[in-house]
């Protein structure tokens, strides 16, 4: 097992202010899952997405990340492990203006000290595997969203890490770039057993899921289809 998840509380403010964004939900990955989490704005899935990423501590449960126990561990040691172990792709991409498509995709392995031969290996492979090994040295600004999603994709995948998590990465997309992005997370979860958990609201992409977490007021109603 990849993820496993008991009774995982995360609750912001208190008294009458108190919401429980996620209440108690057990949840077990496993390695080459593919899965959706869907539910309407406000139900959890950012909350979950991030607890699964360790960017924030649960509340109160408990959170195995291959069987280590990640809610334990302070930020600066849950950031090396996210480092180690899992990609995170944002709605927004978040590639940073200033450096090429390769330099967006060295920079988490150039905080992993990998030697530079190993870096300019593993970015290369990356961005081929998303198409766009003709493109290394195009800037954010001169690529259309969904090649600076396929940049952020790159990015997730080149540490090879076990759990590529992803909020919400088409919502900023047409619905054929949409289409071409959940096709690409296909392959590479078919290719490599690379596992993916990824929110949406878009019902297409979610009908071609057969794993979908379905959130509502931080509880999870899963459903194989
Ligand atoms: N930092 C925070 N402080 C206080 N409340 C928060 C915080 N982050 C989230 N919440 C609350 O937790 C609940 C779940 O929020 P979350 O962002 O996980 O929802 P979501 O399903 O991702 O919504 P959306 O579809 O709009 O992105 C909401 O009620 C939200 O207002
Ligand atoms: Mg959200």
């Amino acid at each position: 097992m990849l993820i496993e998840m008991r009774k995982l509380t995360k609750t912001y403010g208190e008294g009458d202010q108190l919401v429980h964004a996620t209440q108690d939900v057990n949840l077990e990955i496993h390695e080459g899952d593919f899965i959706a989490v869907v539910g309407p704005s406000g139900s959890g899935k950012t909350t979950l997405l991030n607890l699964l990423a360790g960017l924030i501590g649960p509340t109160s449960g408990t959170i195995k990340h291959k069987a280590k126990e990640i809610q334990y561990l302070s930020m600066e040691e849950r950031t090396a492990h996210r480092l180690e172990n899992m990609g995170f792709i944002f709605q927004d991409y978040q590639l940073l203006p200033v450096l090429t498509a390769s330099e967006n995709v060295e920079l988490p392995l150039q905080m992993k000290r990998l030697s530079q031969t190993e870096i300019d290996q593993k970015t290369k492979w990356a961005l081929e595997q998303v198409g766009l090994g003709d493109k290394l040295n195009r800037y954010p600004r001169q690529l259309s969203g969904g090649q600076q999603q396929r940049v952020a994709i790159a990015r997730a995948i080149a540490g090879r890490p076990s759990l590529i998590l992803a909020d919400e990465p088409t919502a900023n997309l047409d619905s054929k770039t949409a289409q071409d992005i959940i096709d690409l997370f296909k392959k590479l979860n078919t290719e490599f057993k690379l596992t993916f958990v990824f929110s949406t609201h878009d019902q297409r992409l979610i009908d071609q899921v057969k794993r979908v977490l379905r959130i509502k007021d931080g509880q999870i109603q899963e459903s194989n289809e």
